[in-house]
C-alpha cells in the first residue's frame, strides 16, 4: 500500500460521513433518542433537592443563606404546589410528598431507559449496518482493481484491513453515534441543573473540567500514530499465516513447520512491541484524566467548602444554599465529570481507531488501474482480428520490457500458438489480450479500434480462459461449471461436461455433478481439475479463447483426455494457445516463436520445421529425433 492517507478526526467524519448519510433516517432518530434519554436520566437528579430538603436540615447554622438558586424557585414555582395538594393522602407529615417524589422518580427513570433502551439497539445497529457497508463496498472496490494490483498483493495484509480494521472502524462508529451524541448532551444538561442548583459553584468547578480533556487531545496524535503502526503489524502477521497456509503443502513436505513458526513469532514479536508503544500512550492519557477527574473534584470541592465558610462567617452570603441543593449540585457535577471522562476514553478509542480508518482508506485511495473511459463504447462480437500495434510493454514496477514492437494479427476463427522459453513473454500476450493490463506504448486493436476504448466488461464476456493452474472455487463441481454463465440450463451444463471428457470422471463420483471440491480443486485431480475448468470455458461459449498451458502439467494419459477437451472447446472459435509441448500446438493454423518479448518466427509447424531455425531445433529436442 504505497499511498498514505493521514486521517485527522474531521478526516474521519468526512470519510465516514457518506456511510452516515446513506443511514440519514436512522441516524436522525438515534439523535431524537439519544438526547431525550440523556436529558430524562439527568432530570431525576434536579428531584433530589425536594426529597432531601424535606429533611430540614437547613437549620444547620453553616447553611444560611438567603437568595434562592434558580433551581429553588422553579420547583418552588412549579413542584411544590402539587406536592402540598397530595396532604389529601393522609398520612404523616411529609410522608406523602416523599413516596410521591420518589414515584416520581422512578417512572422518570422508567420512561427513560426505555428511550435508552431504543437509542442503544438502533445506535448499535446502524454501526454495524455503516460497517458492513463499508466492508462491502471495499470488496466491490478490491475486486474491480485491474491486475497490476492484484498481482502485487498482500493478500493476507489485504484481509487483514477488510476484517480487523474494518471492525476497528465499527467500533469508532458506535462510539461516534454514541457517546459523541450522548455524552455532550448529559454533560451540557448536568452543568445546566448544577448551574440552576448552585450557580456560584458551578462556575468555580467549570473552570476545572478542560483539564479532564487536556491529556487525551495531548497523547491522541500519538494514540493514532501508534495505531496504525500496531494495525500495520497485525496485517503483517495476517499476510505470513496466509501465506503459510496456502502453501502448506510445500511447508509440510519441506518440514519447515518449526521455521515458519518462528518466523511468525518474529513478526508478532513486532505486533507486541507496537502494541506496547500504543497501550502506553492510552494509559497515560486516562490516568491523567483520572487524576483530574477524581483528585480535581476534591480539591475544588474542598476551595469551595472553605470559601463558603468563610463567607459565613464574615456573615456575608455562602456559596452553597442548601443541603438538598448542594446534593443536587454534586450529584449533577459528578455526572459531569463521568461523562467527561467517558468522553475522554471515546476519544482515546478513536483515536486509536483512526489508525485503522487510515488503513481501510489506504485501499480506497488506490486508483484503479485498468477502467472504462466515460466514451467507452459497447463491444458486441468479434468481426474480423485481433490486432497487436508496435505494441511495447513493462509490468508495473518492472524496469524491463516483456513485450517490446510487438506486432500480430489474428483473423477471426484463427488459431495461434505461441511457443518459446521461458521468460519470453507468451503469457502477456494474453494479459494484453484480456487486458488485464493496459499496453505502455502502441495499441490493441479489436476490429480496428482501440481496446482501451471499448467497454472492458463487453469485452471480457467474449473471452474464455483456461489456465495452467485450474482454479475452482470451493463449491460443487456444477455450481464451478456454472460459474462461465450462471443461466444455463440443465441440457447445455451437461452437453458441456460431455465435451470437456468429464462424463467418465462424474460417473466414478459418488455425489456426481455435486460433488464438493474444495480450494483450488483438491479432492480432483490436477487432469479432472482442467476438464472442470475447461467445461466452464465451453459453457460461456465465448468467442475468443485464451489457453495458457492447459496441458503443461498433466500425464500423457490425462494430456490426451484434456487435449480431446481442448479441441472440443476451440472449434470455431479464435484461440490463443500457449503450449511447451509442441505435439499439442502441431495443428494450429499459425505457430509465434518469442524471444525476449518479440516474434522471431512464424509460419505453420511444416513451414518453421522446413525453416530449420528455433522451432525446429525445439521440436526436434522435444521429439528425439536428429536435425535432418
Ligand atoms: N506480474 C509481473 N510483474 C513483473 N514482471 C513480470 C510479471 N509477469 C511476468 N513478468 C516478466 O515479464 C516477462 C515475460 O513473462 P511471461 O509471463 O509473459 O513469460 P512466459 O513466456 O509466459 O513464460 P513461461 O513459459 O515461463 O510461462 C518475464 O521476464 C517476466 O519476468
Ligand atoms: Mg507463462
Amino acid at each position: 500500500m504505497a499511498k498514505k492517507s493521514k486521517a485527522s478526526i474531521l478526516g474521519a467524519y468526512r470519510r465516514l460521513g457518506p456511510y452516515l448519510a446513506r443511514r440519514r433516517r436512522n441516524a436522525f432518530l438515534i439523535v431524537l433518542l439519544g438526547a431525550i434519554s440523556a436529558v430524562g436520566a439527568r432530570s431525576t437528579i434536579i428531584l433530589v433537592q425536594p426529597l432531601i430538603d424535606r429533611l430540614e436540615l437547613d437549620s444547620a447554622p453553616t447553611l444560611g443563606v438567603v437568595d434562592d438558586s434558580p433551581l429553588t424557585t422553579l420547583l418552588n414555582e412549579h413542584l411544590e404546589p402539587w406536592l402540598n395538594s397530595l396532604g389529601a393522602w393522609g398520612l404523616a407529615d411529609g410522608v406523602s410528598e416523599v413516596i410521591a417524589l420518589v414515584m416520581l422518580m422512578v417512572l422518570l427513570a422508567i420512561v427513560f431507559s426505555i428511550t435508552q433502551y431504543w437509542f442503544l439497539r438502533f445506535s448499535r445497529m446502524l454501526a454495524v449496518l455503516m460497517v458492513t457497508d463499508l466492508r462491502q463496498d471495499m470488496a466491490d472496490f478490491v475486486t474491480k482493481l485491474g491486475m497490476g494490483f492484484h498481482s502485487e498483493r498482500r493478500l493476507g495484509d489485504l484481509v487483514s484491513r477488510m476484517t480487523v480494521d474494518v471492525s476497528a472502524s465499527l467500533r469508532i462508529l458506535s462510539l461516534m453515534v454514541e457517546e459523541i451524541v450522548q455524552a455532550p448532551i448529559a454533560v451540557l444538561v448536568s452543568l445546566t441543573i448544577a448551574w440552576m442548583a448552585e450557580p456560584v459553584a458551578t462556575l468555580g468547578m467549570v473552570i476545572f473540567l478542560p483539564l479532564v480533556a487536556w491529556p487525551v487531545a495531548k497523547i491522541g496524535p500519538r494514540i493514532r500514530r501508534r495505531a496504525r503502526a500496531t494495525q500495520d503489524k497485525l496485517g503483517d502477521s495476517t499476510q505470513r499465516i496466509t501465506q503459510v497456509l496456502s502453501g502448506i503443502r510445500v511447508v509440510k513436505a519441506f518440514r519447515m513447520e518449526q521455521r515458519e513458526s518462528d518466523e511468525f513469532r518474529a513478526v508478532n514479536q513486532g505486533f507486541v512491541e507496537e502494541s506496547e508503544h500504543m497501550i502506553r500512550a492510552q494509559a497515560q492519557s486516562l490516568a491523567t484524566t483520572n487524576f483530574f477527574a477524581n483528585g480535581g473534584v476534591g480539591i475544588v470541592l474542598g476551595v469551595l467548602v472553605i470559601v463558603h465558610l468563610v463567607l459565613v462567617g464574615m456573615h456575608k452570603n455562602g456559596i452553597f444554599t442548601t443541603v438538598g441543593s448542594m446534593m443536587t449540585f454534586i450529584m449533577a457535577i459528578a455526572t459531569v465529570f463521568a461523562y467527561t471522562k467517558t468522553m475522554t476514553r471515546a476519544m482515546a478509542v478513536i483515536y486509536a481507531s483512526l489508525g485503522s480508518i487510515d488503513r481501510v482508506f489506504q485501499v480506497f485511495d488506490l486508483e484503479a488501474e485498468v477502467t472504462d473511459s466515460a466514451t467507452a463504447k459497447p463491444f458486441a462480437g468479434l468481426q474480423q482480428s485481433i490486432r497487436f500495434e508496435h505494441v511495447d510493454f513493462s509490468y508495473p514496477d518492472s524496469p524491463e520490457q516483456a513485450l517490446r514492437d510487438f506486432n500480430l494479427e489474428v483473423q477471426r476463427g484463427e488459431r495461434i500458438a505461441l511457443v518459446g522459453l521461458s521468460g519470453a513473454g507468451k503469457s502477456t500476450v494474453l494479459d494484453l489480450v484480456a487486458r488485464f493490463y493496459d499496453v505502455s506504448h502502441g495499441a490493441v486493436l479489436i476490429d480496428g479500434q482501440d481496446l482501451r476504448s471499448l467497454k472492458h466488461g463487453d469485452w471480457l464476456d467474449h473471452l474464455a480462459v483456461v489456465q495452467q493452474q485450474p482454479f475452482l472455487f470451493q463449491a460443487s463441481i456444477r455450481e464451478n461449471i456454472l460459474y462461465g454463465r450462471p443461466q444455463a440450463s440443465e441440457a447445455e451444463l451437461l452437453e458441456a461436461c460431455r465435451a470437456a471428457n468429464l462424463n467418465e470422471t462424474l460417473a466414478r463420483l459418488p455425489e456426481g455433478l455435486e460433488t464438493q471440491v474444495g480450494d483450488s480443486g483438491s479432492r480432483l485431480s490436477g487432469g479432472q481439475a482442467q476438464r472442470v475448468t475447461i467445461a466452464r470455458a465451453l459453457l460461456k461459449d465465448a468467442e475468443v479463447l485464451l489457453l495458457d498451458e492447459a496441458t503443461s502439467a498433466l500425464d500423457s494419459a490425462s494430456e490426451s483426455q484434456v487435449q480431446e477437451a481442448l479441441e472440443n472447446l476451440m472449434v470455431g472459435r479464435t484461440t490463443f494457445v500457449i503450449a511447451h509441448r509442441l505435439g499439442t500446438i502441431r495443428g494450429a493454423d499459425r505457430i509465434l516463436v518469442l524471444e525476449d518479448g518479440q516474434v522471431i518466427e512464424q509460419g505453420t509447424h511444416e513451414s518453421l520445421i522446413q525453416m530449420g531455425g528455433s522451432y525446429a531445433k525445439m521440436w526436434a529436442l522435444q521429439v528425439g529425433t536428429p536435425l535432418q
